[in-house]
């Protein structure tokens, strides 16, 4: 019975880079009329604040001791997602190189992961006709009650053909090997590692199109929301 239709849903999206997470989350959430929330722009945001405050990336303690100080906003609409920090609009400065090389090891940190998690748990909390969120521990941590969990993966080729693509014709051997030691930080550190829910659906998206992933993930939430 079709009856949940007006119920909030929370649906979890985590997998590593270059998955088609951010294409497939922000289309689901805007075909479903939902929020959306990219946690990875959380990170990068405090990467960012971190790195021009002079705060040393590689020592631990002082990036703990700097966490709770910049003033991270996201705007979850899905066909316009918003990030600032202290006010300032960051979501060009937060995809840079630099960001990009420094922001497993800020995340890594137990004082930035506390603080940008309940940053998220109030976000979802707050979202009343329901939300996508998608990063890497989200399913396991940060909303292990969602009401459907997604793992995406693919497979290392085509994760770095599609980053590839995004940079704009970046050398996919480089782009390779810089995902690969990213994936290998996050899925391996000790605080909130990335990981599969037990109760998470994979979906491999290496020979799928970017709407074959979201009509699957569609597919998905109605068998949900029509308690399959
Ligand atoms: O999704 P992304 O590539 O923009 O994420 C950037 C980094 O942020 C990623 O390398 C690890 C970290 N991250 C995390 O630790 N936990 C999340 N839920 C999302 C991202």
């Amino acid at each position: 019975m079709e009856n949940g239709a007006a119920q909030p849903v929370i649906v979890a999206i985590d997998g590593p880079s270059g998955t088609g997470k951010s294409s497939t989350s922000k289309a689901v959430a805007a075909q479903l009329g939902l929020s959306y929330l990219d946690t990875g722009a959380q990170y990068r945001a405090i990467t960012w604040w971190m790195v021009s405050n002079g705060v040393d990336t590689g020592d631990a303690d002082a990036i703990a001791a700097a966490a709770g100080k910049p003033d991270i906003v996201s705007g979850t609409d899905p066909d316009k997602p918003t990030i600032t920090v202290d006010g300032v609009d960051v979501s060009g400065p937060i995809r840079t190189q630099e960001v990009t090389a420094r922001v497993s090891a800020v995340s890594a940190v137990p004082e930035v992961r506390a603080r940008i998690t309940e940053l998220q748990r109030t976000i979802a909390a707050d979202a009343a006709r329901g939300i996508v969120v998608e990063g890497r521990d989200i399913g396991t941590t940060v909303l292990p009650d969602a009401d459907l969990k997604i793992f995406l993966t693919a497979s290392p080729e085509a994760r770095a053909a599609r980053r590839s693509g995004e940079l704009k014709g970046a050398d996919v051997h480089t782009t390779r090997a810089a995902l690969l030691k990213r994936d290998a930080a996050d899925s391996s550190r000790k605080a909130s590692p990335l990981a599969k829910a037990g109760d998470a659906v994979e979906v491999d998206t290496s020979d799928l199109t970017l709407p074959q992933v979201i009509e699957r993930v569609v597919g998905l939430v109605a068998e949900k929301r029509a308690g399959k």
